[in-house]
């Protein structure tokens, strides 16, 4: 599209001497990006055409163009058949331009009292929102499945893990309850940015306010918005709430990547803790035997990239003076990415967990290697009287002997056993089976099958309660 002859484009064409540049007309424009803001953009504006009425700059047939005119054009959108136009830069500026052509003048004096710069600030805003509502639903899917496995395995023993060494028995409920935990803070984080961002800009302008006696308190409350900003160069210029979003979606992806980690380790010959359903998986072109867990492995790798956003938002605002600068603009792909890509990664875990399989056999002779019940035989001797670092000895003695002849601890003999301390009794074996081992750990955020059950319960009522607030 040429921007030489009478009809200039631009709306802001008037003091210019010269058409721009090709190069630099598309090197600025954002529409090829921004236009996935045109149902915010037309609800701003709405909004703001509808309290320019209210405090009687527009009147009423005005308004109703205005309206019917923005509405046309959200439909037309909808169903594709809106041609954008890169010489009209942004979709607000195409959105206008559009108006205008279908319902004449009075299409220009939407923009009375307002300025770019606080309507994308309004835009991106509610987009940020609109997406923020959706994520949330589903983190409570996800941790709704959680709970529900966490429940149906609350008994599962497996062997759990410091360093990646067997440690002591755990219940698989206990682990994905750990699990469940992260998340929790994560959909905190998330209603915390929902909270902060949730301030109308409209009505800052360009960055000092408008002559105009316009109503914010309005506009605020027919876009949802719980106040209205308090200063006018900070509402154009603030993208905190961008980088706030990113933090939470980098946590996020960091849960869910060492998520991802364990599943890829459990579903390996090695481990064999667990099995993916066929439909979350993939094959090899060349090896027939291979079942990948490609879905925990794109999410971790996925991270990588919500990790970027968040160093791009954080360096794209570090040098900024206030108030509005264009370098804004770069906040919407990083932005859209993020919230595409956290929502996805969601949506994949959400729907995969219902589904996964524990063989429990299988944990249960991995927790019986590796003497995961060392520790509750240094208990057991505290118990009858010795100090826990003489016990702790003995028990690294004993486990020296079990190695030496291939055995666990619950393996050896009393005999052997007594080898190493004569306050060791038939009633030992209780202590050494894993069965035994779980239970004991029975306290409020251990890992006995009971406290898994109670914990499951107290997590179902602390949802319904977030929830609904
Ligand atoms: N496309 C711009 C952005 O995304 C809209 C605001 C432009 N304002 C301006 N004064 N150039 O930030």
């Amino acid at each position: 599209m040429s921007n030489t002859g009478q009809q200039d484009q631009r709306l802001w064409g008037g003091r210019f001497q010269e058409p721009t540049d090709a190069f630099v007309e598309r090197f600025t424009a954002s529409v090829s990006f921004d236009q996935r803001l045109y149902q915010q953009d037309i609800r701003g504006s709405i909004a703001h055409a509808t309290m320019l009425h209210k405090v009687g700059i527009l009147d009423e047939a005005e308004k109703q163009a205005i309206v019917e005119g923005l509405e046309g054009i959200a439909s037309d959108i909808e169903a594709g058949r809106f041609e954008w136009s890169v010489s009209l830069e942004d979709v607000h500026m195409n959105i206008e331009a559009e108006l205008t052509r279908r319902i004449g003048l009075t299409g220009k004096k939407l923009h009375t009292g307002r300025s770019r710069n606080d309507q994308v600030a309004t835009d991106i805003r509610l987009f940020v929102r609109d997406e923020i509502d959706v994520i949330a639903a589903e983190i409570t899917r996800l941790q709704t499945a959680l709970l529900d496995v966490a429940e149906r395995e609350a008994d599962t023993i497996m062997p759990g893990f410091t360093h990646l060494q067997s440690a002591q028995p755990i219940t698989f409920g206990h682990h994905l309850l750990a699990w469940y935990e992260m998340l929790d803070r994560d959909h905190g984080r998330l209603m915390d940015c929902r909270k902060r961002l949730n301030v109308s800009p409209l009505g800052a302008a360009a960055l000092a306010g408008t002559s105009f006696p316009i109503d914010r308190e309005y506009t605020a409350e027919l876009l949802g918005f719980d106040s209205t900003s308090r200063n006018s160069l900070d509402s154009v210029s603030d993208r905190d709430f961008t980088i706030e979003l990113a933090a939470f979606g980098s946590l996020l992806m960091t849960h869910l990547s060492r998520f991802s980690e364990e599943l890829v380790l459990w579903t390996s010959a090695q481990f064999d803790f667990i099995d993916l359903p066929d439909r979350f998986c993939t094959g090899s072109s060349i090896m027939p035997q291979k079942k990948n867990p490609d879905v925990p492995e794109l999410v971790r790798g996925k991270t990588g990239r919500v990790n970027g956003h968040l160093v791009s938002l954080l360096t794209l605002m570090k040098s900024q003076p206030l108030a509005y600068n264009k370098d804004n603009q770069e906040d919407k792909e990083p932005v859209f990415d993020l919230l595409d890509t956290v929502r996805d990664c969601l949506k994949a875990y959400a729907d995969m967990m219902p589904a996964i399989k524990a063989k429990k056999e299988n944990m249960y002779q991995a927790a019986s290697r590796g003497y995961a019940t060392a520790t509750d035989l240094a208990d057991y001797l505290v118990k009858k009287g010795l100090a826990f670092r003489d016990a702790h000895e003995i028990v690294g003695q004993s486990v020296a002997y079990g190695i030496e002849q291939g055995k666990d601890l619950g393996e050896l003999s009393l005999g052997e056993l007594q080898q190493f301390s004569d306050n060791i009794g038939e009633d030992v074996f209780a202590v050494l089976t894993l069965e035994g081992s779980v239970q004991a750990r029975d306290h409020v955020g251990g890992t006995a099958p009971a406290q898994v059950r109670a914990a499951v319960k107290a997590c179902r009522l602390d949802m319904q309660t977030r929830d609904s607030l």
